[in-house]
């Protein structure tokens, strides 16, 4: 079976997975601080996904947000890199049981291959092989228009806001912009934005796994990703996030971030820590 074909029925049926352990009690956890949660749910999900790929495809290299596989830092761009989040948007998960999902993106030699984003509770998988469009469910997603962030909205998590420094450039585009949303799942975000539902999705930092599979379907869309100051982003490192259509993605680029170089490559280093 082609692995675009496998990959898709194991994000299926891990969310299926996921629907039956959300009958029982979930365990909670934090990480880094008391924000940062983790369920026994990520991590069996994690578990689930990771060990069906070694399984079948044993020389698989593969990233996960709950610590399978390898770092980061010692990824080998050559053969297939799976890039897995069990669950983006765990605070979702936690609080509101819904508005979470799967994502996993496939690299071949460090180019895109396939990107899935299974929004579970809606039963909506956005999937796209590169080169191939994209889809949610069986239906073919539409070429996504260019807007003016006037007459946009944009999605931002709304904590950025009230940091100094990136508060206050994000500050400014939000009040250019006819208004924000969050969503609260960065994948499911990056997916809105390949849906037309927002024009574009800022944020100054992520990890791959949040955006690998998002990225690989807004690209086959028309959408564009970059970190805050036009770069291309990688698998190896936490980078800012900036995708849009690409009149926006351009206009918010060149209109707030790049007049903020020295600041944003200052915090670029610091989130990279
Ligand atoms: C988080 C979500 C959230 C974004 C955070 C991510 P998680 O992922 O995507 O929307 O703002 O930066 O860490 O922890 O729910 O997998
Ligand atoms: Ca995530
Ligand atoms: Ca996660």
């Amino acid at each position: 079976m082609a692995v675009y074909d496998y990959a898709k029925g194991l994000v299926i049926e891990a969310g299926n997975n996921i629907r039956k352990m959300m009958q029982e009690e979930i365990d909670i956890e934090t990480k880094s601080n008391p924000n940062d949660l983790v369920t026994n749910v990520d991590k069996a999900t994690e578990d689930f996904i990771y060990n069906n790929i070694i399984d079948n495809y044993p020389d698989a290299q593969v990233i996960g947000e709950e610590g399978h596989g390898k770092p980061m830092s010692e990824l080998k761009p050559e053969g297939i890199v799976w890039v897995i989040d069990p669950i983006d948007g765990t605070l979702n998960f936690v609080h509101q049981q819904e508005n979470f999902a799967i994502s996993i993106g496939i690299y071949n030699d460090g180019k895109p291959y396939a990107g899935f984003v299974y929004d579970v509770m809606n039963d909506k998988l956005y999937h796209a092989k590169a080169g191939e469009g994209a889809f949610v469910n069986e239906h073919p997603l539409k070429p996504i228009a260019d807007s003016e962030l006037k007459k946009s909205l944009i999605g931002i998590n709304p904590n950025w806001l009230t940091k100094p420094q990136i508060g206050v450039i994000f500050k400014k585009v939000v009040d250019d912009a006819r208004t924000a949303r969050a969503y609260g799942s960065a994948a499911l975000e990056i997916v809105n934005v390949a849906r037309g539902k927002l024009a574009a999705y800022m944020t100054p930092r992520l990890q791959p796994w949040d955006f690998a599979g998002g990225l690989i379907i807004l690209n086959e869309v028309g959408g564009v990703g970059s970190d805050l100051l036009g770069k291309p982003l990688d698998l190896t490192q936490p980078h800012s996030v900036l995708v849009g259509n690409k009149a926006v993605h351009e206009e918010i680029l060149n209109k707030h971030m790049l007049s903020e170089r020295e600041t944003l490559e200052a915090l670029h280093a610091r989130y990279k820590q």
